[in-house]
């Protein structure tokens, strides 16, 4: 495979398409456990997980058994109205069993985690029309969420440069400012000022608009793609409050932090919030197959099931919905998630690394920040840390030290000024060891 057959046919998603541009690309030909290997044979710890996505680790027996199997039972059946099969039932069972403690009470499927997003919005339009207050349209999000690439999902997103070359959008998408103590519109360093400071918002937000024309509160319980913003504690119970008292559906957004990244089985329930409406996809089945789901508690549930006239009826949905192949994945996938208790070992093995990672704020001058929760984290790095002034990431020192990471065997991403790392929930703690040494030296390279 030469250089022009890589760079000429395809368009990477997220990258150039000018015609000069020729970025440097890593062709992955093999992944077993927490690595891959390039087409070279060498071999990298996989510390971004494809995309926040390979939970169980590559290559995994149990999961590749359970989709050849289905694949010579079955390989694909549609689930529109009228026609299922086994899988589709075992797997929304499974789902409902999982998130019962939040009231989840039914799910739709879809191919991955744009879908789940637009299907949520969508449904709960939907929920609104059947509750009778046809006229709460609006969705309020938060500035540098992200919730997938279809319309819906740009309309929501909290970053601009998803929206620059796609316009216009979906009407009535109102943003609220991001609940993050490094960088705020109120220089506030306390996490409840912070908390009172993003709720007021919010509620003048919803008084300016009048709740009667608001249908829903998307967030991500962390922001993954934002750059890893873990809100204080009391953000998302302050938040579930606000949306009782103005009948405001509460959608979480757990497409990263479903199934265990943020050390919980959600990333809702570690803290201790059930939303009304969930979005899941990426851990769902690890990236083996491609799947979203989005759930709905009884309240969604119920009304949508008795809803006048043509409000019941539900005129949406996927080709791939239920596609048999992704639900046998995935049963498989949780078999492995509750059998190895991924979550409660990303909790552990991410506080390791948060500790490991920790001192290099203090090392390197570049680094002003280090967050995260499970094995979701970031470095955030800014050209004066007194004065937080983000590094401008034309400068192509995220992206460097990445890529000296990478030469010395850690895949993490650079994401504009920001080095990411979310693995696979199998990592040890040995394996947490090496990224935090391979980033310190990657570091003392610049
Ligand atoms: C929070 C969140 N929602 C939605 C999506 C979209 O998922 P997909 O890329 O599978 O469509 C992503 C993808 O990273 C995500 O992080």
């Amino acid at each position: 495979m030469n250089d022009q057959q890589r760079q000429k046919r395809f368009w990477h998603p997220m990258g150039s398409a000018a015609a000069g541009h020729c970025g440097s690309t890593v062709v992955i030909a093999r992944g077993d456990g927490n690595y891959i290997f390039d087409i070279e044979g060498h071999r990298t710890l996989d510390a971004v997980g494809g995309l926040w996505n390979v939970n169980v680790g590559h290559n995994r027996p149990e999961v590749k058994s359970a989709i050849a199997r289905q694949m010579d039972e079955l390989s694909y059946c549609q689930t529109f109205d009228g026609v299922a099969h086994p899988r589709v039932y075992e797997l929304a069972d499974r789902l409902c069993a999982m998130f019962k403690q939040e009231d989840m009470q039914r799910v739709m499927f879809g191919s991955g985690g744009s879908d789940a997003v637009e299907t949520a919005l969508k449904m709960a339009r939907q929920y609104w029309i059947a509750a009778g207050e046809p006229a709460r349209t609006k969705f309020l999000s938060l500035r540098n969420g992200y919730h997938g690439v279809h319309f819906g999902g740009t309309s929501i997103g909290g970053s601009g440069v998803f929206q620059y070359n796609h316009g216009p959008l979906l009407p009535g998408c109102v943003l609220l400012d991001t609940p993050w103590l490094y960088r705020n519109p109120w220089r506030c360093q306390d996490p409840d000022e912070l908390v009172a400071h993003c709720i007021g918002q919010m509620e003048e937000t919803i008084a300016f608009h009048g709740a009667h024309t608001i249908a829903a509160f998307i967030a991500e319980p962390v922001q993954g793609a934002g750059g890893v913003i873990v809100p204080p504690a009391a953000y998302w119970d302050s938040v579930r409050r606000v949306c009782d008292r103005s009948g405001i559906l509460l959608i979480a957004d757990e497409v990263v932090t479903g199934f265990g990244r943020t050390g919980s089985m959600l990333g809702s329930r570690g803290f201790g919030v059930a939303p009304d409406i969930l979005c899941l996809a990426k851990g769902i089945s690890a990236g083996y197959v491609p799947l979203g789901a989005t759930m709905f508690n009884h309240r969604v549930a119920h009304a949508i099931e008795n809803g006048d006239g043509f409000s019941h009826t539900i005129m949406h949905g996927y080709t791939y919905s239920g596609h048999p192949l992704a639900c046998a994945a995935a049963l498989a996938v949780l078999d492995i998630v509750e059998r190895e208790a991924l979550p409660a070992n990303a909790g552990r093995v991410g506080q390791h690394l948060f500790e490991r990672l920790l001192p290099l704020k203090r090392e390197f001058e570049t680094v002003g920040d280090v967050r995260g929760k499970g094995l979701m984290l970031a470095l955030e790095l800014v050209a004066d840390k007194a004065g937080r002034t983000p590094l401008d990431s034309a400068e192509g020192v995220a992206a460097r030290i990445a890529e000296t990471a990478r030469k010395r065997g850690v895949f993490v991403r650079a994401m504009t000024n920001k080095i990411v790392i979310s693995p696979p929930l199998t990592l040890t703690l040995d394996e947490a060891d090496v990224i935090a040494r391979t980033l310190r030296e990657a570091l003392q390279t610049e």
